[in-house]
């Protein structure tokens, strides 16, 4: 849900509806009270409007589940939905106090208006948290993918690294002959038109790769083709260190490896930098890159779980403020 300029057609009616309903039913409720001279409760003519404006409005907002369950029928767009989810839960709560007239009689009230209040402060944050996490993720994550496609994207970015490894300084020196007679092939591993440029002539060869590419707000993977140059005098610290990156590409923080600390590689790859000739410059630069691509989806899948850790809340929550309202008529409907 976008709270903005462009979403105001979708909202302002709903706005309306709720003030409209909302400044009513205060103006009958102190009038009325004023008649009675003291604060009428839910029995009241203007109580029981207000309590049945609630409780249909609560019932309205678990329609949102069945309507989940049947998005296949694509009945409403989900966006007008969501709109009437919204603002029909924000005034429900104004309504269900002008219902209990500010007493809240024994515990059954008591409870259900404060789990009818959790439900709404959850329902604010989750809505704040859509607000503010997937701009700043869109800003500040560049290399923000797919969630679901996080590890087939990391996949893709070892078999990048690798190939271009093999076409700047040639294949893994600690690759066993063994494996390559197998057949066994390591994730990336390439084909011989993959040796690099010192290995068998001297011209610059190329290697393609999946490159990050963004224009504006629209971003994805490219095909890109670098040049690669010949890195072969540090083939062993390259290797090795593609060997210390792998997992972290891989697997991120659960990998344990030590370069999830943003300090620790940094210092790593200054150091790795030091130890390498100029001619490994580029492939620092993509294994650099790799990393700091792998960092954003580490902080793009904690924001995940923000966005998402809350509905489970909202949705128990709700569940409970339903029983609640069932057993709150029931017994309403005994004393009277
Ligand atoms: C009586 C009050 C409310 C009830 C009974 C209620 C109930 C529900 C239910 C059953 C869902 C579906 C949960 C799921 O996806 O499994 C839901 C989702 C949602 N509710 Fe409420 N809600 C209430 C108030 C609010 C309020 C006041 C807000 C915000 C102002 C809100 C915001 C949301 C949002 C944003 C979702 C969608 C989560 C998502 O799938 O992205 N709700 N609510």
């Amino acid at each position: 849900v976008l709270l903005d300029r462009r979403h105001l057609r979708l909202h302002a009616p709903w706005v309306i509806l709720g003030l409209a309903i909302t400044f009513a039913l205060t103006a009958w409720f102190i009038q009325a009270s004023w008649r009675a001279e003291r604060w009428v409760g839910g029995g009241s003519e203007v109580g029981l409007v207000a309590g049945i404006a609630a409780a249909s409005t609560i019932v309205f907002e678990m329609l949102l589940l069945p309507r989940k369950w049947l998005r296949r029928l694509r009945l409403i767009p989900a966006k007008y939905w969501m709109a009437a989810h919204l603002w029909l839960g924000t005034f429900c709560l104004p309504w269900a106090i002008i219902h209990c007239g500010g007493h809240l009689g024994g515990w059954l009230p008591t409870i259900f208006m404060i789990v009818l209040a959790l439900t709404f402060l959850s329902g604010i944050y989750g809505v704040l948290l859509q607000q503010v996490l997937p701009r700043w993720m869109l800003r500040h994550l560049p290399a923000e993918t797919i969630y679901s496609q996080i590890d087939h994207v990391a996949e893709q970015t070892v078999t990048d690294l690798r190939r271009q490894l093999v076409a700047t300084c040639g294949p893994d020196p600690n690759e066993t002959h063994r494996d390559r007679s197998r057949g066994e092939h390591a994730v990336g591993e390439l084909n011989d038109d993959d040796e690099p440029a010192s290995h068998r002539s001297s011209a610059p060869r190329t290697v393609v790769i999946g490159a990050l590419r963004q224009h504006g707000r629209v971003r994805g993977r490219v095909v890109k083709t670098l040049v690669s140059k010949d890195a072969s005098a540090d083939r062993q610290p390259l290797w090795n260190a593609m060997h210390q990156l792998e997992p972290f590409l891989r697997d991120g923080r659960s990998s344990q490896s030590p370069l999830a600390e943003p300090r620790r590689a940094d210092e790593w790859l200054s150091r790795l930098r030091t130890a390498c000739t100029k001619g490994a410059a580029p492939i620092l630069e993509a294994m650099e890159q790799a990393h700091r691509q792998r960092q954003q989806f580490e902080i793009q899948q904690t924001m995940h779980r923000w966005l998402h850790a809350w509905i489970p809340i909202h949705l128990g929550l709700s569940l409970g403020v339903l029983i609640l309202l069932v057993a709150h008529i029931v017994v309403a409907m005994r004393y009277w």
